[in-house]
């Protein structure tokens, strides 16, 4: 992320400044839970896309970094509440704040920075940025809920895979990238535009995030979580189809029934890998990143453009 790090060198500077004071809480509890949220930063790709975005369509001003703000106060809202959802004790190399302040405690910490992110908006006439935002909060909300009900019925295809990740991933990294270049451009063909190059940037992310799910490195969060969960995704989804019927019967009786039994989970991640559900999931995302690529080549070649590249390959090559 060196070049993006470069260009967006004082920009990130003022917007961490600005994030914090975005949070700031005069309840003592909240506070320190705050601390705790702006302490524990995480790769803020979102914020930098919002920043590039407006970069490569104008010029960055205080609207841009509203926009920034607002979308990681909504990004740190889900995951916060997503770790309550998938019972998840690790986030960024740490505790999650489900595992430290548990589940009510941290379903009223997502409220609170959703709140900040609407205030946020709402205090600057920011209305274009804020409906764009809202809209993505409401696809993830049924990305999120999309997958429980399918991860109790376990029917699910592709089609439903990629539905569930376009709206619970993808629409926030798309709206991220509308946004900042709405931001600077005031040009709603330019947004759209840059939606659209977001969402296949955000579907190549959960794609690529889906896959850690199937290793063993260290990735700050847990691996082999998603079985635990009994989500299906498409490593598996793909393993599903190509396995015989007797082998599809007993790993969906593992998911279901054995889900949280270690050495199951290991057997059916076993099976995926030896059927080469990583490889064909790895294929699609780099469709999606081509796909992404394609769109922002219809840029002209400078700078911004290929910090902007950098971070598509980042997205997909990355290690966390
Ligand atoms: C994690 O997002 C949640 C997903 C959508 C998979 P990130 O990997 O961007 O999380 P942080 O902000 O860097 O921790
Ligand atoms: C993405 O899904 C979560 C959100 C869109 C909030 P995951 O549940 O896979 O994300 P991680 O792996 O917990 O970060
Ligand atoms: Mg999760
Ligand atoms: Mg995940």
């Amino acid at each position: 992320m060196q070049l993006s790090q470069n260009i967006l060198k004082d920009e990130l500077i003022i917007f961490e400044k600005k994030f914090k004071e975005a949070v700031k809480s005069q309840t003592p509890l909240l506070d320190r839970i705050m601390r705790f949220i702006v302490n524990r930063k995480g790769k803020q790709l979102r914020p930098m896309f919002v920043l590039l975005s407006a970069k490569l369509c104008g010029d960055i001003n205080e609207s841009t970094y509203r926009a920034a703000s607002l979308v990681e106060l909504l990004h740190t809202a889900t995951l916060v509440h997503d770790d309550v959802v998938d019972e998840s004790l690790e986030r960024r190399n740490f505790f999650s704040t489900y595992a430290l302040w548990k589940t009510k405690i941290s379903v009223l910490v997502g409220d609170y920075l959703l709140a900040k992110g609407l205030l946020l908006s709402l205090d600057h006439n920011d209305f274009r940025i804020l409906q764009l935002l809202s809209n993505a909060v409401r696809l993830m909300s049924e990305g999120e809920l999309l997958q429980i009900e399918k991860s109790r019925s376990l029917n699910l295809n592709e089609d439903i895979y990629f539905e569930i990740i376009r709206n619970k991933t993808a629409s926030l990294l798309a709206s991220s990238c509308a946004a900042g270049a709405f931001s600077s451009s005031n040009n709603e063909a330019l947004a759209e535009k840059l939606r659209s190059f977001g969402e296949n940037v955000g579907i190549a992310f959960q794609i690529k995030d889906d896959l850690f799910d199937y290793g063993n490195e260290a990735v700050g969060k847990p691996t082999g979580n998603d079985i635990k969960e009994k989500k299906i995704t498409l490593p598996l989804i793909y393993t599903l189809n190509k396995i015989d019927k007797a082998q599809k019967r007993e790993l969906i009786y593992i998911i279901k029934n054995k889900n949280k039994d270690a050495e199951k989970v290991r057997y059916v991640i076993n099976k995926v890998v030896e059927n080469g559900g990583i490889k064909y999931a790895t294929e699609k995302m780099n469709m999606y990143r081509d796909e992404a690529l394609k769109i922002l080549y219809e840029f002209e070649d400078n700078d911004v453009r290929k910090a902007l590249e950098e971070l598509v390959r980042f997205t997909t090559d990355r290690k966390y």
